[in-house]
């Protein structure tokens, strides 16, 4: 592989293949030869700092890499999340052929398909009023607690799906912060509210802490006995969520291999089926299957997930930028860079191979983003004049949900084709000059402020095109991320199915507790987290 890095360097300072402004203007059909579609969504990465050659090469790299081999290992199931002992089988959980998927030589689709009808029981149960409350009334408000993939994905999706949810209103706790619980429960009606408990391991302490708040709630508004009837539970862990007291016909499992980040698709989707319903959750899955099968089976240049991943590689390991910017041009996408942090970061941010020797290069770069139009006046100024190069990824649906604001939507897309033709295109010192005599400035303040007004230019992006943000098309590109993370992951060479880094800063948190508490002294904590402590302590009192 190394060998094919350094022609890929090579490539890069021998060539003008940086140079995208020039690649436009010397082929007229550069849309063409850089882009690739499947089905209504398309990829446009023309504005990429790419060129045949470079392409050739990346190509030339994954097969070294092995990308496709690793990734029939996680479609069949093998352990490849080696250092907890684990298959990776999210896809099993959308695979809507329903084709065996063996674990250790068990098919896992009956069990799944099960859950899924448990779950469209209950979701349908509660949104015709046939699940009520304790006191007979129907379920108005749903609140999920959990967070990191049991809070991120269903939040995203909810809103993200907006014109599809019908169903009783919902609502997300997350944060240990006693804030976010408490403003949450002075809107809610104990009656008409249900709790899901959402949590892989059942042990999460902000879940864990934020559901005995909300039992409080039930219990002193409603009674002990009331508790079971606006409750659910959602975990790999059913033991303990029975020692929590949930009844069993209102837990929902899935299993050790569905990565938290993965879980959206498995019963951690309940708060999103309960919002849209059954068929609009079975449409979800189906998107998501079908940008499965068109990973596993189109050639590299038409492979979206396999194109995204390498481009993704290529500009954090050979041109070496730090960060990319998910930038939606869809208000309703707007929890989705929030949801790729964890997707992205939390799966690729990883120091080791998974032979244990550190990482070559780098590996993950930090994700980041907000919507469009909104970051156009807050961070776009440092995207296209700042000193650091941030590949950006546009992403915009050709129609919306409100044909009687279809101007409003012309906007959108007129400012999204725009940002990505700014970066690219820039523009030069003779251009600002020019603009800046034709509105008739002299020319010592000319010579002055032109410099100000000046774009480098060929700066990358991505832009992705979709009919419209249907369950159907946000579960297509959701898991078009999963796999570029994936195709990522491979390049880098290291494991992105685990998360030990996120330990260190939990076991600190648990010794701690007492600390803060004023149960145990600071001795044996370093000056500055001691000295935090007794300001805070002093400041409480
Ligand atoms: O701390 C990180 C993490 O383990 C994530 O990977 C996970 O999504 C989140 O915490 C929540 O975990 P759980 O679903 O077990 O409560």
């Amino acid at each position: 592989m190394q060998a094919i890095i350094e022609q890929l360097k090579t490539s890069v300072a021998n060539t003008s293949a940086t140079d995208i402004r020039a690649a436009f203007a010397a082929d007229s059909n550069r849309f063409e030869h850089f882009s690739a579609r499947f089905d209504d969504l398309l990829m446009d990465y023309s504005k990429s700092a790419v060129n045949k050659d470079i392409m050739a090469l990346l190509q030339s790299l994954c097969e070294k890499a092995g990308v496709a081999e690793k990734r029939e290992a996680m479609f069949t199931g093998e352990e490849i999340n080696f250092t907890e002992g684990r298959a990776v089988l999210h896809t099993a959980l959308r695979n809507r052929a329903n084709t065996p998927v063996l674990v250790d030589g068990k098919d896992v689709m009956p069990d799944v398909n099960a859950v899924l009808a448990a779950m469209s029981d209950f979701a349908e149960g509660i949104r015709a009023g046939k699940i009520t409350g304790s006191t007979g009334q129907q379920i108005t408000d749903v609140v999920n607690i959990g967070i990191g993939g049991s809070d991120l994905g269903p939040a995203m999706a909810t809103l993200a799906l907006a014109p599809f949810h019908d169903g009783p209103r919902l609502h997300f706790v997350s944060n240990v912060d006693g804030a976010h619980i408490a403003d949450t429960l002075a809107r809610l009606e104990p009656e008409t509210t249900l709790f899901i408990v959402a949590s892989k391991t059942f042990t999460t302490i902000e879940t864990m802490t934020n559901a005995a708040t909300a039992r409080r709630f039930i219990a002193s508004m409603l009674g002990e006995d009331a508790v079971g009837q606006h409750f659910a539970a959602v975990s790999t862990a059913l033991d303990k969520v029975k020692a929590f007291g949930i009844a069993s016909d209102r837990v929902f499992g899935f299993w050790d291999w569905v990565g938290g980040r993965y879980s959206i698709w498995s019963a951690i989707g309940l708060p999103l089926m309960i919002a849209v319903g059954a068929d609009n959750f079975a449409a979800f899955l189906t998107g998501a299957h079908a940008m499965d099968n068109h990973f596993r089976h189109a050639p590299f240049l038409e492979n979206l997930p396999m194109l995204l991943g390498a481009l993704g590689y290529y500009n954090r390991n050979v041109l070496d930028y730090a960060t990319r910017a998910v930038l939606p041009y869809d208000q309703r996408l707007s929890r989705f860079p929030a949801y790729l942090q964890q997707l992205d970061m939390e799966s690729n941010g990883k120091g080791v191979t998974i032979d244990g020797t550190p990482v070559k290069g780098n590996s993950g770069p930090v994700v980041w983003g907000e919507p469009g139009t909104n970051g156009q006046h807050a961070f776009y100024q440092l995207i296209h004049q700042g000193t650091s190069v941030i590949p950006a990824e546009f992403m915009i649906a050709a129609k919306g949900f409100e044909p009687e604001l279809r101007h409003q939507h012309d906007l959108l897309i007129a400012n999204c084709l725009a940002q990505s033709a700014a970066l690219m295109k820039g523009r030069t010192l003779e251009e600002a000059k020019g603009q800046l005599q034709k509105a008739g400035m002299d020319a010592a303040k000319i010579d002055h402020i032109a410099p100000h007004r000046v774009f480098t230019g060929n700066r990358p992006s991505i832009t992705f095109v979709y009919e419209q943000l249907t369950p159907f098309a946000l579960g297509r590109l959701i898991a078009l991320y999963e796999h570029r993370v994936f195709v990522e992951g491979v390049l880098f060479g290291i494991n992105s199915f685990d998360q030990w880094g996120v330990e260190l800063g939990k076991e600190l948190a648990t010794g701690l507790l007492p600390v803060v508490e004023g149960k145990a002294g600071t001795d044996g904590q370093d000056a500055s987290t001691a000295g935090l402590v007794q300001v805070l302590s002093s400041l409480a009192r």
